[in-house]
């Protein structure tokens, strides 16, 4: 038989909207049978407590004076705060109830065998498994706003109310990128120029449009990181179940920005098509024997009309370590290989002396085609444009997914800025192991031809001595993880 209720009151939801009521009702000695705690979110209030009037207002009035000194010990607090996440609408009234038996049952937590405690220990294990899940499951795709930045975008749905809980992971792990998760909870962005979390309101996901679009949009910016792979039903058991499915980039996951602004995907479909890209080019199977056969064709942006030919990356495929420099230089379009002009006599000495073995090491560009002037008989270098290096991206991307290094070397801000962003600076982050959502481990350092470019001896030095010593510690990484 159901007790009858003599006070309900609203929770947010969020667990310090709970304490805040929690801590009034028991300093107004109200027993747990006597209140009943209701998500405000949730539907029609329950039969039960239809005659129980709202207490919420009441109870925030108690004087401060009164609501004395609980006792909250911090084993409950901990548990209490994740139990607060989950789903179920009961999660308020159980911790009121142990809130209030531990007034006076100071050990209460140690009893395993009681309900209301094992009650909360499933509560607590099971929305930290749901944050684990968010962890490794949310799928980020990128997007271009207009003036070229990056956003990247994932749309998740937790089984749980975990994205506070879960946002700071990836605010940690993906520092460097502007980000946004949405859920249909809520959502949160993430800042790294203000490096701050902001939240905002829920996405759901039937809201969310279809459309040829998008469709267009999936296509020019996310085909190139395509992974046939995840089409493959067996293989996507065998790597998570079904019910997350739903996040995976193939199936239609739309971003709130897209959804509350039709014109502006518009925009971006027409800004996209107008853009150079090697996009189309990249074969759909991410193997470096493919991309080797398919790299010829390219003519995704300028460069390739003027080089003698594309310069594909080279090594074993087994390497642990990427090095991604800038572009091929002369010596380079002549051979067809990265590498073997003057700047690759530096490298190939500072990888000597870092103890680094030709097996270990794979090495490509940003850009596959050399860029430069024509000055009477001399080829003089010229820098990628940021268009161009994002132009040529989708090679890299397909190289990374078909080589899968334990770590990314960046050699030279054309390199960084390609996998870590425009805004990357590289005298100032050089040798630091950053995350990517290309790449778990991408680090960056000077170009060994800026050594060769070093204006007195003792420049040269230091340069040399950074380009080295970030080669060593990158490969030691890249070897630990192995
Ligand atoms: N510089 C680069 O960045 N890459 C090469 O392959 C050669 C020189």
């Amino acid at each position: 038989m159901s007790v009858a209720t003599d006070v309900r009151v609203r929770v947010e939801p969020s667990f310090a909207h709970w304490r805040e009521l929690a801590r009034a009702a028991l300093a107004s000695g109200m027993r747990p049978e006597s209140i009943d705690f209701e998500d405000v979110t949730s539907p029609a209030p329950s039969d039960l407590f239809a005659t129980a009037g709202d207490g919420t207002d009441a109870l925030l009035a108690t004087p401060r004076a009164e609501t004395g000194q609980a006792y909250v010990p911090k084993a409950f607090l901990q548990k209490a705060m994740l139990a607060g996440c989950h789903r179920d609408p009961q999660r308020w009234n159980l911790l009121y109830r142990l809130l209030w038996r531990l007034q006076t049952s100071r050990d209460l937590l140690m009893v395993e065998v009681d309900n209301d405690v094992n009650e909360l220990v499933r509560m607590d294990q099971q929305v930290r498994r749901d944050e684990h899940k968010m962890h490794a499951f949310v799928r980020f795709r990128r997007v271009e706003e207009e003036g070229g930045q990056e956003h990247f975008i994932a749309w998740y749905q937790p089984a749980h109310r975990i994205l506070e809980l879960a946002a700071p992971f990836f605010a940690e792990r993906f520092a460097i990128m502007r980000w946004s998760i949405l859920t249909p909870d809520g959502s949160v962005a993430w800042d790294p120029a203000t490096k701050q979390l902001q939240y905002g309101p829920a996405v759901p996901r039937e809201s969310a449009p279809d459309g040829d679009e998008l469709e267009v949009l999936w296509k020019s910016y996310y085909g190139s990181i395509f992974n046939p792979a995840r089409l493959n039903p067996g293989t996507m058991r065998g790597h998570m179940p079904v019910k997350y499915w739903g996040n995976l980039p193939e199936v239609e996951l739309l971003p709130q920005l897209l959804q509350t602004a039709a014109a502006r995907v518009q925009g971006m479909v027409e800004t996209q098509k107008s853009k150079p890209s090697a996009a189309p080019f990249v074969p759909v199977l991410h193997t470096i024997g493919a991309i080797g056969e398919a790299l010829p064709a390219c003519k995704g942006c300028e460069l390739y009309e003027h080089a003698t030919q594309v310069v594909p990356g080279r090594g074993p495929q087994t390497a642990n370590l990427l090095l991604v420099g800038e572009q091929p230089g002369d010596q380079e379009d002549r051979q067809g290989a990265p590498f073997v002009g003057p700047a690759g006599g530096v490298l190939r000495r500072a990888l000597a002396e870092a103890g680094i073995h030709d097996e270990d090491v794979y090495m490509t560009n940003a850009v596959k085609h050399f860029k430069f002037v024509q000055r009477g008989k001399l080829r003089l270098h010229q820098n990628p444009r940021m268009s161009e290096i994002t132009a040529c991206k989708p090679w890299l991307l397909a190289e990374l997914d078909a080589l899968k290094p334990k770590l990314v070397l960046c050699l030279g801000a054309s390199a960084a800025k390609s996998l870590l962003g425009g805004t990357f600076a590289l005298m100032r982050d050089r040798g630091k192991v950053l995350s990517t959502p290309y790449a778990d481990r991408v680090m960056a350092t000077v170009h060994p031809s800026a050594v060769l470019r070093a204006l007195d001896d003792g420049t040269r030095d230091t340069l040399y001595k950074h380009l080295r010593d970030d080669l060593l510690a990158a490969h030691k990484l890249a070897m630990q993880t192995v």
